[in-house]
């Protein structure tokens, strides 16, 4: 049994305890959140419960993976805390809100000779995976340009609102774009020039972020456009990519294939990742995937690879370029 503990139970621990609790080999030993009751509220029975990840830490001798789904700005100071133990640990996006704080976790693991993991989720779902594939095959030619879009109404709804302090969540471009931007650093790498451009506009206490990185790689220019906007708009995640031979397209929900010789395809998105991906996942949702991906690595203590470091660090710089 892999023993969990989870620190962070709003939304997104929340989702990712659902997650643990879909594995067979995990057993949640313990949840920590600051916010009095609210992990009681999501514990099972024979679950330990905190307020204080110092306490959890020290109750729980025999923990295999620290899980830290807090707000961002504590994630450089929560995970240092469970690796300097030697606990391997996986945390949320963005690692932390500058190249400097990421390099400082990536250190304290390398010294405590255990895993860490950014939970970029992006990563591990499918019809990015896909479209992963068919760059690196090259089969539909180069890639000439593309537009990658994460939109979603301004998230009003976090623990002591912390979202919307840019102090604490760097706004879009480390909360929302950067899922965007490290999918495109991990495909494509480096990129040679970025531009980006962003309106921040705030007004009766409802903020509207709008940002847009340009990056390019020799002639293509891959974009990442993100907002928050005011109002309830839906979230959405869509891209649209042009190769030489096909414009592929994907609308949230379906991925097709335009070819340039007038016939178009839709691709099926319910076969095995592994067949696509090349890296060792199953099939399944993201957040499912990212962590049990970082579960195997530990039961087999191989070092995970799927999110490296020269790769989140590149992504942190780019996000605190002005
Ligand atoms: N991968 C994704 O798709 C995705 C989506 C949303 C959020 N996130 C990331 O997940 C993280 C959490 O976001 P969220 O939306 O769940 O926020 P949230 O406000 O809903 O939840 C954060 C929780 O952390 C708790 N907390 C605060 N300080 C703590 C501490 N010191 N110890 C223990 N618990 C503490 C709060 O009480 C709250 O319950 C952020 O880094 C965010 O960027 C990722």
């Amino acid at each position: 049994m892999i023993r969990v503990l989870l620190v962070g139970a709003g939304g997104m621990g929340s989702c990712h305890l659902d997650c643990w609790r879909r594995m067979d080999d995990v057993e949640i030993a313990g949840i920590c959140d600051v916010f009095e009751g609210r992990a009681a509220e999501k514990a099972l029975p024979g679950e330990a419960v905190f307020t204080d990840m110092d306490e959890a830490l020290a109750t729980l001798t025999d923990l295999d993976i620290v899980d830290i789904a807090t707000p961002s700005y504590l994630h450089r100071e929560l995970s240092c805390k469970s690796l300097a133990r030697g606990i391997h640990t996986v945390c949320e996006k963005p690692l932390a809100l500058s190249k400097e704080d990421g390099e400082a976790v990536f250190k304290t693991a390398e010294e405590a000779g255990v895993f860490f993991m950014t939970a970029q989720v992006v990563r591990f779902m499918k019809p990015y995976l896909a479209l992963r594939e068919m760059v690196k095959t090259s089969r539909f030619g180069n890639v000439l340009r593309a537009r990658f879009n994460r939109l979603s109404g301004t998230p009003d709804w976090s623990w002591e609102n912390w979202m919307m302090d840019e102090k604490k969540s760097g706004g879009v471009p480390f909360d929302l774009s950067i899922h965007d931007v490290d999918y495109i650093v991990s495909v494509f790498g480096k990129p040679d020039r970025v531009e980006k451009t962003r309106t921040v506009h705030r007004e009766d206490g409802r903020l509207t972020d709008a940002y847009r990185a340009d990056l390019t790689y020799g002639d293509a220019c891959i974009s990442a456009e993100a907002g928050w906007y005011s109002g309830k708009m839906p979230f959405s995640a869509t891209f649209t990519v042009v190769f030489e031979q096909a414009v592929v397209s994907f609308d949230g929900a379906a991925l097709h294939v335009y070819h340039a010789t007038g016939e178009s395809e839709e691709i099926d998105l319910t076969t095995d990742s592994n067949a696509i991906s090349g890296i060792n996942i199953t099939s399944g949702d993201g957040y499912f995937e990212e962590l049990s991906y970082f579960k195997r690595c530990v039961q087999t203590n191989t070092a995970p690879t799927a999110v490296p470091k020269e790769e989140v660090l590149c992504v942190l710089s780019l996000a605190e370029q002005k």
